[in-house]
């Protein structure tokens, strides 16, 4: 039976255990590009013990970002920051995975923390740092996503699709080792999935084999590039929560055919298409977790799930239970960076050092002296002598 700390192999790559960082947008680059930020950053949650690190979206086209400071992939000149990301986790013992998007209908933001009001606010298109985001169909979000969008041409679907397949030659370049598409919470992959943002009479749109063509043939792009050693995933938006959007069953059938695409793990997440949701079970622990098992047993594939998993004991038990072979965090990882070590200690692991790179491991298990004062939180355990 796995634990959370048992390796995970998927294709030629394999895990040092099964914690993730999940992709987090964090509105620090200049032209796109990746720096000592993000070298410090990443490089650190390599070092805290996650298996696997992603940094955040990276978008496929200038106007797939979130805002005019977030991170891209869509120039060879962005290449070197990539690579500099990807040595100093692969030196600190993780697998470096790049996560590829373009934000459609949610594109052309303000920083959320730079806001006058502290809340998320869209740029209108004639504004200096703004754009007129793009959809499948030319349906604004609502809510603060209020500005026109425009919808796609056949032509600038097929641009989009060389785009990704581009990003993931770049990507190969940099020395990224596990690539996900970001189809979920509302931005294009996902909008096209969804009926709720997908009004097209073509080829892609109406029946769910046509919302679904997007995606198979982003993937079949991605997968002629990507090498098949290398694991090909994708965040899925599966659910809207609204009888009128993206239904999870209809998700499981798409992922099915996806996975004959060359999907070899399923990232399960909701749709976020509309604001308008039934019940949002934001505050309830691993609420995709149920979902993301479904999709495991019905389409027989590995899956991936995030949303409130960052208590170890229940990270541990949906791995132990065979749920999903994958846990993403997301908040807990911005807020310790060390989160692995911090839950090793927690579940009673025999050498929760073993998560840090080897030289400090080897000191902080060989030269122990007071357990509660080198650093680790304190732990349920600590009366057994762990750590
Ligand atoms: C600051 C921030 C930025 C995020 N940006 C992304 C992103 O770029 N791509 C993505 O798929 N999810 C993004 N997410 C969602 C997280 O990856 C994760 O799925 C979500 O926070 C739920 O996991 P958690 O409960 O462990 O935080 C972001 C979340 C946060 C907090």
């Amino acid at each position: 039976m796995p634990d959370l700390f048992s390796p995970f192999t998927l294709k030629s790559v394999t895990l040092r255990n099964r914690i993730v960082m999940s992709p987090m947008t964090m509105y620090n680059s200049v032209n796109g590009k990746l720096d000592d930020y993000h070298v410090c950053y990443l490089g650190a949650r390599a070092a805290g013990g996650f298996g696997l690190v992603f940094g955040e979206q990276m978008a496929i086209t200038p106007e797939g970002r979130t805002t005019t400071s977030c991170a891209g992939i869509w120039s060879d000149d962005q290449i070197e920051g990539h690579a500099r990301v990807c040595a100093i986790i692969k030196r600190m013992g993780g697998v470096p995975a790049i996560q590829l998007g373009h934000t459609g209908r949610k594109g052309s933001e303000l920083p959320p923390h730079k806001t006058a009001t502290g809340a998320r606010e869209q740029l209108p298109p004639d504004h200096p740092e703004g754009w007129t985001c793009v959809a499948p169909s030319a349906v604004p979000f609502g809510g603060i996503y209020r500005y026109p969008v425009r919808e796609l041409s056949v032509d600038e679907i097929k641009a989009l699709h060389r785009a990704y397949a581009d990003a993931a030659r770049r990507a190969l370049d940099a020395g990224y080792q596990w690539l996900e598409m970001h189809f979920a919470h509302g931005y294009l992959g996902a909008s096209f999935l969804s009926p709720i943002a997908n009004h097209r009479q073509d080829q892609y749109g109406g029946s769910l084999e046509n919302r679904a063509r997007f995606h198979l043939e982003a993937l079949d792009a991605v997968r002629a590039v990507w090498p098949d050693k290398y694991p090909l995933t994708m965040r899925l938006g599966s659910d809207d929560l609204n009888p009128a959007g993206t239904r999870f069953e209809d998700s499981v059938v798409a992922i099915g055919w996806m996975k004959q695409h060359g999907l070899d793990l399923a990232d399960l997440s909701l749709g976020l298409n509309t604001p308008e949701m039934t019940d949002p079970p934001f505050n309830e622990p691993g609420f995709m977790v149920e979902r993301a098992n479904r999709v495991r047993r019905e389409v027989g594939i590995p899956v991936a799930a995030s949303w409130n998993l960052g208590v170890p004991q229940t990270a541990d038990r949906v791995i132990r239970e065979e749920l999903v072979d994958l846990v993403m965090l997301g908040r807990p990882a911005l807020s310790n960076p060390h989160w692995p070590v911090w839950a090793a200690r927690e579940l009673a692991h025999p050498s929760p050092f073993s998560m840090v790179p080897e030289d400090w491991g080897w000191w902080l298990q060989n030269f122990r002296g007071h357990a509660p004062s080198i650093g680790l939180p304190a732990a349920a355990q600590a009366d057994q002598g762990i750590g």
